[in-house]
């Protein structure tokens, strides 16, 4: 088999704007961080300081090899009052793509990664009557600095995104958390339509437009196929079937679901990674790539925007990777159109209600100093970069 990749494809790392900004006190996360009986561990704070860090953290990425760097815009910067835009924050990310250019890497930016500005959230949300006008001023607004950018997302995880309605509800009526709810369908739908209202917007812009979806290798244990086709049409296929019509389209993948008769099946403990419960599965990047390219039927281009292992242990983060990789490169051989592969995460980051606990990150980040320190696998994907296989 082979473990060489095709040519001109990329190789990057990436973050998002909360994440590793900080202070980006005008956004949703922001208040609920802040709010009473916060499900979140610890607010974001300081994150890594990237937002006056930025050229260190682009300078890690080309320094090591690799030749692509994904990042979002945080509206709530751009626009920290309703119809008030910020042309210094314009400009900051108009210099954030430039600053990829000039270091050979190219940009992959996202337009909304989770995080939506306060003046929103408190006048209908994602849901709300006038969201679509006001995404679509938004990315009118930003669509300038798009043109050198490589590849442009419009909303990161939509589906993920459509579930925390539910998830939240729950947390709040003190049920407990069990798998994967599915989405709520209103939240489905607006955020399908918010999309169609972005790329609406775009079309005068360069480079291609889609979307990021997180997926996942779907496993039916014994009686589990019923449950498991359900899930499958009611959590991946509705977005996958948007994406048809785009010019790419991203593939999150970290881990695969199992389905019994009952529902979803957890993860032995022994199998958890630092994050969210999920089960340490390298197969499922392969394995949810095939099956996402057999759904677009060939028509869009996959890029896999990200893909890592929350862990404390680095020697297993190449580890995981490289498994990861080999099935990536199955898949490919196998006739998924793959352009590229994006690693979550280039920093050790703020993992929303997990706080900083959970490590994804190729560099580590002193919590106090905001010192960036490789760790050994950044070096080694940035060899597998050049040498476009694994090593
Ligand atoms: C997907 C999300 O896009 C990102 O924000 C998150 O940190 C990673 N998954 C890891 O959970």
């Amino acid at each position: 088999m082979s473990t060489t990749f095709p040519d001109g494809f990329l190789w990057g790392a990436a973050t998002a704007a909360h994440q590793v900004e900080g202070g980006n006190v005008n956004n949703d996360h922001w208040e609920m961080e802040h709010a009473p009986h916060t499900p979140f561990v610890e607010p974001s704070g300081d994150a890594c300081d990237s937002y006056h860090r930025w050229r260190e953290d682009l300078d890690l990425v080309a320094g090591a090899g690799l030749n692509t760097y994904r990042f979002s815009l945080e509206w709530s910067r751009i626009e920290p009052e309703e119809g008030e835009f910020s042309r210094a924050a314009l400009d900051h990310y108009r210099r954030m793509v430039d600053g990829c250019r000039e270091r050979g890497l190219n940009p992959l930016v996202t337009l909304v990664h989770f995080t939506q500005p306060r003046w929103l959230l408190h006048d209908g949300g994602w849901t709300g009557a006038k969201t679509g006008d006001r995404i679509a001023r938004y990315t009118e607004f930003v669509a300038p600095i798009l043109d050198d950018a490589a590849y442009v997302a419009t909303i990161n995880e939509p589906n993920l995104m459509a579930t925390q309605p539910v998830m939240a509800r729950m947390a709040m009526s003190g049920q407990e958390i069990k798998g994967l709810p599915r989405p709520d369908q209103e939240v489905a739908d607006a955020l399908i339509g918010l999309h169609g209202r972005m790329t609406d917007a775009l079309r005068g812009v360069r480079p291609p437009v889609g979307w990021t979806l997180i997926g996942r290798e779907n496993i039916a244990e014994d009686g589990g196929e019923d449950v498991m086709r359900a899930e499958r049409a009611a959590f991946e296929d509705q977005f996958l079937e948007v994406a048809r019509g785009d010019d790419w389209v991203g593939q999150q993948i970290y881990t695969c679901a199992r389905f019994g008769p009952d529902g979803l099946v957890a993860p032995a403990p022994e199998l958890h990674t630092l994050a969210h419960g999920m089960e340490r599965r390298p197969e499922a990047l392969g394995a949810a790539v095939t099956r996402a390219a057999e759904v677009l039927g060939g028509n869009t281009p996959i890029l896999v925007t990200e893909n890592g292992i929350a862990t404390a242990d680095d020697e297993d983060r190449i580890r995981f990777t490289t498994d990861a990789l080999t099935g990536l490169a199955a898949a490919i051989e196998g006739g998924a159109d793959v352009r590229g592969y994006v690693h979550w995460s280039l920093l050790d980051n703020f993992e929303w209600m997990l706080g900083y606990r959970p490590t994804f990150g190729l560099v580590s980040v002193d919590r106090t100093t905001f010192a960036r320190t490789p760790k050994p696998s950044l070096a080694w994907l940035g060899e597998v970069a050049r040498r476009n296989g694994l090593v």
